[in-house]
């Protein structure tokens, strides 16, 4: 059977979370040729359901599933369920798309953005292609085509990340916090390390032992690893701020080869999954909530020279962590992997 007509047996871990419900509603959008739909989650929502292309579809209860038969199993569960059954799923012969930080630093685990190294994924001799983090992954088609033709010497780098990146629990946090404080009540903070609401934590994912968070250092590790160049400097700070939807983030980015604001303007504008947004006007700058949340592009704005550096530039990225950071390119893995990449 030809690719064009083949249809392949997907199989969502997490299919209830943040995520893994919009991999499914991504799918359908793009049509992906899903012969068989299987969701997967804990036992906690195994008996119920989730909509895929207007219907109906019962969750599985990944610990009693056998994944016989299955093509290619997007994972979204986290590191530990990655950890314990993408493996599994890889032995029964499955292309495993994982989303959690378990494997992307595995020297026989690719890790890959489709506009950026899609070559990358074709060699996965554990059968497991990794998804970067969100933070990463905008950054990407951004800084790809800058250091091809410029050469990425260092990057400094500032998030800003919405709750939505910690899970369905994040956002009910958020929510909840707000509400409570504006009804003048106390609030218990819980899943993340302090007042979310009205607030914001420079503290995402464990520290490290060299003062960095892991979060932050995820963005020097899989930068170096997506861009094949291990020279290439990053100094993070990740931050979580009380937005539902979309990471923005401050980079400067340092050059061998100066880079002008009207150069970037134009190499980014022809950068494919990127939206320039740069006018001096109120507005002329992509935000969460105007530009990025439920869209597909990765928008760049408040592009300018950094005046106190010899070679260096100013960028606003911001993207929607759910897809781009998350769903969006792994369906676009899916799609490599279909399309026999
Ligand atoms: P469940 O709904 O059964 O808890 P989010 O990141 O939005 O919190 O979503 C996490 C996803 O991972 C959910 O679909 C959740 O399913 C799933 N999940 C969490 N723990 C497990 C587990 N042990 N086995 C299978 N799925 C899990």
């Amino acid at each position: 059977m030809s690719n064009a007509t083949r249809t392949f047996t997907v199989a969502v871990v997490g299919a209830t979370g943040a995520v893994g419900e919009t991999m499914l509603s991504i799918l359908a959008e793009r049509d992906f040729p899903v012969g068989k739909l299987i969701a997967l989650a804990s036992a906690r929502s195994a008996g119920g359901t989730v909509d895929f292309k207007g219907q109906k579809v019962d969750v599985l209860d990944l610990a009693t599933f056998d994944p016989t038969g299955v093509d290619i199993a997007l994972f979204s569960a986290g590191g530990g369920v990655s950890k314990e059954y993408a493996p599994k799923f890889a032995a029964a012969g499955a292309v495993v798309i994982d989303n959690s930080s378990t494997f992307r630093y595995d020297d026989d685990v690719p890790l890959v953005v489709s506009e950026v190294n899609p070559h990358a994924a074709k060699h996965r001799p554990r059968g497991i292609i990794a998804n970067p983090n969100c933070s990463t992954m905008q950054l990407m088609p951004v800084l790809a085509p800058i250091h091809r033709e410029y050469g990425i010497t260092r990057v400094n780098v500032a998030t800003y990340q919405s709750v939505s990146g910690a899970g369905r629990s994040g956002m009910e946090e958020l929510g909840k916090q707000t509400a409570q404080l504006l009804a003048f009540q106390e609030i218990e903070p819980q899943k993340f390390q302090a007042q979310i609401a009205f607030n914001l934590i420079p503290h995402i994912d464990d520290f490290q032992p060299n003062g960095y968070t892991k979060e932050e250092m995820k963005l020097v590790w899989e930068t170096q690893k997506i861009l094949e160049d291990k020279s290439i400097l990053v100094n993070p700070t990740a931050v979580r701020v009380p937005v539902f939807y979309g990471h923005s983030e401050a980079v400067n980015v340092e050059t061998r080869k100066k880079l002008t604001p009207e150069a970037a303007r134009a190499l980014l504008a022809a950068a494919p999954g990127v939206e320039v947004v740069d006018e001096h006007k109120a507005g002329g700058y992509p935000t969460p909530v105007t530009h990025a949340s439920g869209q597909d592009p990765v928008f760049v704005g408040r592009i300018r020279e950094d005046f106190s550096h010899p070679s260096a530039i100013n960028l606003w990225v911001v993207a929607d962590n759910i897809r781009k950071g998350a769903a969006l390119n792994a369906v676009q893995l899916a799609e490599l992997v279909a399309a026999g990449g």
